[in-house]
């Protein structure tokens, strides 16, 4: 096994072992002119956490999103991911709640666009068709994106963030658009994929339902400030209906309808 082939096995390992990655927020603030939307967030997320941000609408939840996934800049504070303050961008995704699929590429070209480590071109074809495979869509990888539904259309964003083996990823309201069923599946999937995987999820959702089944805790966001933190000690796979996420629900949302 020559050198290169050795970091890859080396590195493959270190991603299938699923070393999610820590995230550090110091003194976060964010102003778009005189607005100042973020007003100070300390946090620290340890390696391997699935933590929701929920809040009113423009609460600042994108934002902080943004901020993290290396997009945008804070207007005073600092963030580091895995204690890098400049050099996470690569270990981060971000997904969206539009699928930003490309229409004139098949779902498999679709899927390589997000494998970074440029390697042969079997390599790449093999690769995009087993993260295909992990979210159920074996078989489409030669269709075009105009004739999936909506699912299966983040099924394919969602393998196009997987190809690059991220140890941060985030989500952006990933299910906002789905039916209510749907919605359900692809939560599990969110669910199995960073079981399997490791990494550190951070998922905005306006559904505090959805929080409560997927997160291990749960940030409220509010007047730019952190104004709940509540951990989600609930064994998985949890079982929609049940009390105690019920409770956890009723007091998240107590806090959130208050004004
Ligand atoms: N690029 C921007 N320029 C100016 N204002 C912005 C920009 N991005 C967000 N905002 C403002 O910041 C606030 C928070 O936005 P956002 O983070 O998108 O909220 P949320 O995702 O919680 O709904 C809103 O008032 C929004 O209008
Ligand atoms: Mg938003």
């Amino acid at each position: 096994m020559n050198v290169t082939v050795l970091d890859r096995a080396v590195a493959r390992e270190t991603r299938v072992s699923g070393a999610g990655a820590t995230a550090t927020l110091r003194g976060i603030r964010k102003r778009f002119g005189t607005h100042e939307v973020l007003q100070g967030i300390d946090l620290d997320i340890p390696a391997g956490q699935f933590v929701a941000i929920v809040g009113r609408s423009g609460c600042g939840k994108s934002t902080l999103l943004r901020l993290i996934a290396g997009l945008d800049q804070p207007s005073a504070g600092r963030i580091a991911v895995d204690g890098q303050e400049n050099a996470w961008k690569d270990v981060v995704r971000l997904m969206f709640q539009e699928p930003r699929l490309l229409p004139w590429q098949r779902v498999v070209a679709n899927v390589e666009v997000g494998l970074t480590h440029a390697e042969s071109r079997t390599e790449r074809r093999r690769e995009a068709q087993d993260v295909l495979a992990q979210v159920g869509l074996a078989g489409r990888e030669r269709d075009w994106p105009a004739v999936l539904s909506g699912g299966q259309k983040q099924r394919v964003a969602l393998a196009r963030a997987l190809a690059s083996h991220p140890r941060l990823l985030a989500f952006d309201e990933p299910l906002g658009a789905l039916d209510a069923l749907t919605r359900i599946e692809m939560q599990d999937l969110i669910e199995r994929v960073w079981q399997e995987k490791g990494f550190t999820a951070i998922v905005v959702t306006h559904d505090v339902t959805e929080a409560v089944a997927l997160a291990d805790r749960i940030l409220v966001l509010d007047g730019g400030h952190v104004a709940m933190d509540v951990a989600v000690d609930l064994p998985r796979p949890r079982r929609r209906g049940d009390p105690q996420a019920a409770a956890i629900e009723g007091r998240i949302l107590d806090r959130l309808l208050q004004r």
